[in-house]
């Protein structure tokens, strides 16, 4: 059996960009069932039908904003009540622009939900097998300082500390947190990247990587778009 097959996930901010890539990728390997918990149904509407009719009820969109607890929580029942599992968690879905308390409330505050809704109620209550995962999509400028960009910064700076703190303790709920520092990628949050962006990356974080560790747990996914990326593993 593979390692997907009796494995159930959600994925936030999954109907688009790297979300939709890492739930692309779960499906590719077999996985059980994947929901995706989205503020936004206007990129599903597009791929629905391809999906439906390649993966059948393996994918379930959950329309919701994670910035909203009652939705948030709302969207983790609906999945383990539909699939009776949950054994993977991505908190992904992550903004950026000029609204700064709402960049903290997506990138921050609801990332630090979704963790503790995991870690201390739906991992160790749904999970398939002994351990349950919880990937967090920080980002480069979690390890860096983006000049233009203090607020991202300071929100993935914030997600990178909450998995090292988390992390320490290894055995807490028998739950694995992997953040995961991308560099850019081409998505709908990058279409304003200029080249002189690009420059202030420091090379030396250019390493080896992966956007989703899901993906590297079988493959080495795709290298270009993983390879100036970094992971975080605790
Ligand atoms: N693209 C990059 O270069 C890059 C680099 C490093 C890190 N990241 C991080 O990767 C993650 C995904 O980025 P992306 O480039 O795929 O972005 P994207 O804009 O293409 O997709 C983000 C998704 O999140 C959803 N979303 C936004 N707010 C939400 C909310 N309140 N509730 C539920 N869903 C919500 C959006 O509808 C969208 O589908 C983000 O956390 C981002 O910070 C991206």
């Amino acid at each position: 059996m593979s390692f997907f097959e009796s494995k159930v996930a959600l994925v936030t901010g999954g109907a688009r960009g790297i979300g939709l890539a890492i739930v692309e990728k779960l499906l590719e390997n077999g996985i059980k069932g994947v929901a995706i918990v989205d503020i936004s149904d206007e990129s599903w509407n597009t791929i629905k039908q391809d999906f439906q009719s390649q993966y059948g009820n393996k994918v379930l969109f959950i329309k919701a904003d994670i910035t909203d607890k009652d939705e948030f929580e709302g969207a983790f029942e609906k999945t383990v009540h539909t699939f009776k599992n949950l054994d993977i968690v991505v908190n992904n879905a992550g903004i950026s622009g000029q609204n700064w308390e709402k960049i903290i409330a997506v990138n921050l505050e609801a990332v630090i939900m979704g963790t503790f809704l995991a870690m201390d109620k739906y991992l160790p209550t749904y999970r398939s097998g002994k351990e349950g995962i919880i990937v967090n999509i920080a980002s480069l400028a979690g390890l860096l300082g983006l000049a233009d960009k203090p607020v991202y910064t300071a929100t993935k700076h914030g997600v990178v500390g909450l998995g090292k703190s988390l992390g320490a303790d290894k055995s807490k709920n028998h739950v694995r947190i992997i953040t995961v520092c991308p560099g850019w990628i081409a998505t709908s949050m990058t279409e304003d990247v200029t080249d002189d962006d690009l420059k202030s990356v420091d090379p030396s974080h250019k390493g080896k990587a992966l956007y989703v560790l899901i993906v590297c747990l079988l493959d080495q996914g795709n290298k270009e778009r993983m390879s100036n990326s970094l992971i975080w593993q605790t």
